[in-house]
């Protein structure tokens, strides 16, 4: 694996891949890998001939000044976990690289940026992500992207981006990685306390439950986050920003599960505090199946040869 800092050493290390045509797969991360990050970077080198992953933590998408601060940070660590995942090309640009002075752009995207983490986070958030994934997507230049389906809205918002650019790009997005217990892997897990990381299951928990209760027949959205809800304060998670049930491709609210096909599965999503530490997870209601998961929807019609 090679560490790379600057742009055009980056574009050097891919030209004799794409002369090749070898196929790139990549995976932007903001570092601080645990197995979900692991994950994409093997997917992508199972699939693909060679693996780019980015660490970079991107500014613009942290809306508060000590989350970027307290954002855990160790790049040795990362390149020998990034290394045994089987990844090529290891992209860590500074600040300064990625926004030179006189940087002066952002990408806006309506509608789908709204609810949910955008309504928790502020518009900056989105506005922060659409923008460094198109960079990272035109500095790149890869054939597959890979995202995390745990955090479900960034998939939506990206795929908008995609095709709303005309990116020319396909798009994997690979199931959450979870802990023994069920808690969905994120770097700021590292930040729970003991006690804190106690409550922190009731999340995955209460997802769970969702799903148990649809299996035995409940469709109505209301009912369903009801116990959810239930079950989040009986485990003492109080500080809930948000629990909603949304289609899984508009982010619309929904008020019941359609099981006819062609709907768009419920996306279940829940944001909390505890201890402080924000944590996201959810869950897809009727669950995918695994071809569908792993979900080359964004491919493009021009694309399909
Ligand atoms: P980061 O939080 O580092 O996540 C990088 C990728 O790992 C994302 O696609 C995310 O969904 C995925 N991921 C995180 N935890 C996961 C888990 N438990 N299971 C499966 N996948 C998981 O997301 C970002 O960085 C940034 O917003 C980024 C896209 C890099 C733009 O800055």
């Amino acid at each position: 694996m090679i560490v790379v800092r600057t742009i055009a050493e980056l574009r050097r290390e891919l030209q004799a891949a794409r002369v090749a045509q070898q196929r790139i797969g990549f995976v932007p991360t903001m570092g601080a890998f645990h197995d979900g990050h692991l994950h994409l970077m093997r997917t992508s080198d199972e699939e693909c001939d060679l693996t780019v992953v980015s660490l970079f933590v991107n500014p613009p998408q942290f809306g508060d000044p000590t989350d970027l601060a307290n954002y855990p940070r160790n790049e040795t660590h990362d390149e020998r976990l990034a290394e045994s995942a089987g990844v090529d090309v290891l992209f860590a640009p500074t600040v300064q690289e990625v926004y030179p002075d006189g940087f002066n752009s952002a990408v806006e995207i309506d509608g789908v940026t709204a609810p949910l983490e955008g309504a928790a986070r502020g518009t900056d958030h989105f506005r922060g992500v659409a923008t460094i994934v198109l960079k990272l997507l035109n500095i790149v230049q890869p054939h597959v992207v890979y995202f995390g389906q745990k955090d479900a809205q960034q998939t939506v918002v990206v795929r908008q981006l995609i095709r709303d650019f005309n990116v020319h790009v396909d798009m994997a997005v690979c199931p959450t990685v979870r802990e023994h217990d069920g808690l969905a892997m994120s770097s700021r897990n590292v930040r729970l306390s003991v006690d804190a990381r106690r409550v922190a299951v009731a999340l995955s928990e209460a997802l769970s439950l969702i799903e148990e209760r649809f299996v035995q027949g409940e469709v109505t959205t209301a009912t369903l986050l009801h116990a959810a809800r239930a079950h989040l304060a009986a485990r003492g998670l109080t500080h809930i920003e948000y629990l909603a049930a949304v289609d899984s491709r508009t982010l619309n609210d929904l008020s019941a599960v359609e099981l006819a096909a062609g709907h768009a599965p419920v996306l279940f999503a829940v944001a909390a505090r505890v201890d402080g530490v924000r944590l996201i997870d959810n869950v897809l209601v009727p669950a995918p199946s695994e071809a569908h998961r792993i979900a080359k929807s964004v491919r493009q019609p021009e694309l399909r040869a």
